[in-house]
């Protein structure tokens, strides 16, 4: 095992910000990450998947653990289904376009989500009506505190909107070194009740899409809105959209009948944050190097040479003024350090 030192983690974060790593170790085989989690004389440990959802305001003072476990493997199958584990440093699109190139299903409404699988599972991503718990089995995780293994269900992970167990009582207890997801062979329940897919695919004439088509499908329409983090550096959604109960949702619609919301379950209402801080005023202003994404609002982009510290100012001026305009607090999605 490599320790080096004074580590630039510019490219190590999808927002491409300039932050340097005290110490960084790059681990390939979880007997590494268990020796790397147990060296003594590192006390702070920074566990570090894909970058993709955080924002580095300053030098990260610890042993920056790259988590590098790479290989897929199928567990069980039968005719319909199959059981297929990937190892938590693999890319989650590479990943999607595996399953697709396989004829595996239930991955493709989530293509081009940036990222690594072993990250997935924390904040449960999703998109275009799908979430990660819809195809998740379990998760393999080494406890940092005694390097034990251990395996969660998806009832453990306790699944919410842009949320697990890995963001609220078990945070920062746990590195997932492998998730076990469950796939169809066939009979692909095909999803595209989301009316931008569907506008594609009939765009392009399509009917009965497959797998592969509905994947492109979000492939076009992501590309099309948000900013791929090779060209600008950005960590995808910023904030989540709000979620709130019927009073306060019903004060909003009166006064905004034209905001967009979707009715959930539990007589609450999610109100999507794209549009309060588009209304707010926000949308592709450029502060310095950073910036609200002209195509969507969510997205908060950096220009080159934007500091961390830059990018969360940004944060929450925009929190502040949906809160003063619509009396609704935005809540950011990525992890700040
Ligand atoms: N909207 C605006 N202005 C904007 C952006 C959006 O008015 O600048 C409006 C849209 O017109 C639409 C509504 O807001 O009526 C919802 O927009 P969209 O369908 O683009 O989805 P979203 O709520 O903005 C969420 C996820 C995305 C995911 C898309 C598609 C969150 C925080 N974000 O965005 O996830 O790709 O749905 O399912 O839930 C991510 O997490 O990084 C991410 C990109």
């Amino acid at each position: 095992m490599h320790i080096q030192q004074n580590i630039s983690l510019k490219s190590y974060n999808t927002f491409g910000i300039e932050s340097e790593a005290r110490y960084f170790v790059s681990v390939h085989t979880i007997g590494e990450l268990q020796e790397a989690l147990s060296l003594p004389n590192y006390l702070k440990k920074f566990l570090l998947g894909g970058g993709s959802n955080m924002l580095l305001t300053g030098p990260i003072d610890a042993l920056v653990i790259h988590v590098n476990l790479k290989g897929i493997a199928i567990e069980n199958q039968n005719q319909d289904y199959i059981q297929l584990s990937c190892m938590a440093g693999e890319n989650w699109h590479d990943f999607v376009l595996h399953c697709i190139d396989n004829n595996y299903g239930g991955l493709e409404n989530m293509s081009l989500i940036p990222g690594n699988v072993g990250t997935a599972p924390i904040q449960n991503i999703g998109a275009y009506g799908v979430e990660l718990k819809d195809v998740f089995l379990k998760c393999d995780a080494i406890e940092i505190a005694t390097s034990k293994e251990v395996s969660f269900t998806d009832q453990q992970c306790d699944f919410g909107y842009r949320n697990s167990i890995f963001k609220t009582t078990h945070k920062g207890q746990y590195v997932i070194t492998r998730v076990t997801f469950k796939l169809t062979k066939n009979k692909h329940k095909i999803q595209t009740q989301y009316g931008a897919i569907n506008e594609h695919l009939s765009l392009n004439n399509i009917t009965n899409p497959t797998i592969k088509q509905v994947s492109d499908a979000v492939i076009a329409i992501r590309e099309s809105k948000l900013p791929d983090p090779k060209k600008l550096g950005n960590s995808g959604s910023f904030f989540k959209n709000p979620v709130v109960d019927s009073k306060t949702f019903e004060a909003f619609n009166a006064k905004f009948p034209e905001a967009p919301f979707y009715a959930l379950a539990n007589s609450e209402f999610k109100i999507p944050a794209g549009w309060l801080i588009e209304q707010a005023g926000f949308k592709g202003k450029r502060y310095g190097d950073a910036g609200v994404h002209e195509n969507q609002a969510l997205v908060l982009v950096n220009y080159g040479n934007a500091t961390g510290a830059q990018i969360w100012e940004l944060a929450l001026k925009i929190q502040k003024k949906v809160a003063k305009d619509f009396g609704i607090t935005i809540e950011p999605e990525v992890n700040v350090f």
